[in-house]
């Protein structure tokens, strides 16, 4: 129980305190905490796909606010998931991830915004479905974290490599969002 907590503590401070590389750091000049503009890979899983759960994924990422600016279905290849797994590859469950995450397509996305990474975290909930709390999508969806329906990358610096590695950089779309997006900025 301390470990688990002591995980999830650690990953909110993660969260907090890592240092964006590219993204854009706002400071308000009338106060207020500052955020970044970040960009994430969200990833409906095999099961979520199977269980049509891809239109509500979308749904409360774009009720939330979020930018969708990329989105392909595909079966993953094997050499795309060593990647993406690859600090994993020495967890007794990491076979079973790999065949899990092969058992079927995939949907990836990459969706940008203040402090997206920290936030679609939430959004998503606890890694094990059993901590997940409800009206997170793992919370409403989910009851074993062998099938936990989503995955959304964990930092800024882990966004920015798993997007490299599951998009070419043609297959973003930055289309004109200017009116919301200056909105959010003190003039
Ligand atoms: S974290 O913070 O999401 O990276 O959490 P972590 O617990 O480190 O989990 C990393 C990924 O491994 C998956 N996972 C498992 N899969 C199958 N069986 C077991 N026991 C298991 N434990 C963890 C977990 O779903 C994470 O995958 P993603 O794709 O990142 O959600």
């Amino acid at each position: 129980m301390t470990g688990l907590l002591g995980r999830v503590s650690l990953r909110r401070l993660l969260c907090r305190l890592r240092t964006p590389v590219s993204s854009l750091l706002v400071r308000p000049s009338s106060g207020g905490p500052s955020w970044t503009w970040e960009q994430t890979l969200v990833a409906v899983k095999p099961d979520g796909v199977q269980r049509r759960l891809v239109g509500d994924v979308i749904r409360r990422f774009e009720r939330r606010g979020f930018k969708l600016v990329g989105m392909k279905m595909l079966q993953a290849p094997e050499s795309v998931l060593a990647e993406h797994y690859h600090d994993l590859r020495r967890k007794p469950f990491y076979p079973a991830l790999i065949s899990y995450m092969s058992s079927g397509p995939v949907v990836a996305m990459v969706w940008e915004g203040p402090n997206v990474v920290c936030t679609s975290r939430a959004m998503i909930g606890h890694t094990d479905s059993a901590e997940a709390a409800p009206g997170t999508i793992r919370g409403d969806f989910s009851f074993h974290i062998t099938r936990n329906v989503i995955h959304a990358s964990n930092s800024v610096e882990e966004a920015q490599r798993e997007i490299r590695l599951w998009f070419q950089s043609n297959e973003l779309v930055d289309w004109a969002d200017e009116g919301y997006r200056s909105s959010l900025y003190p003039s």
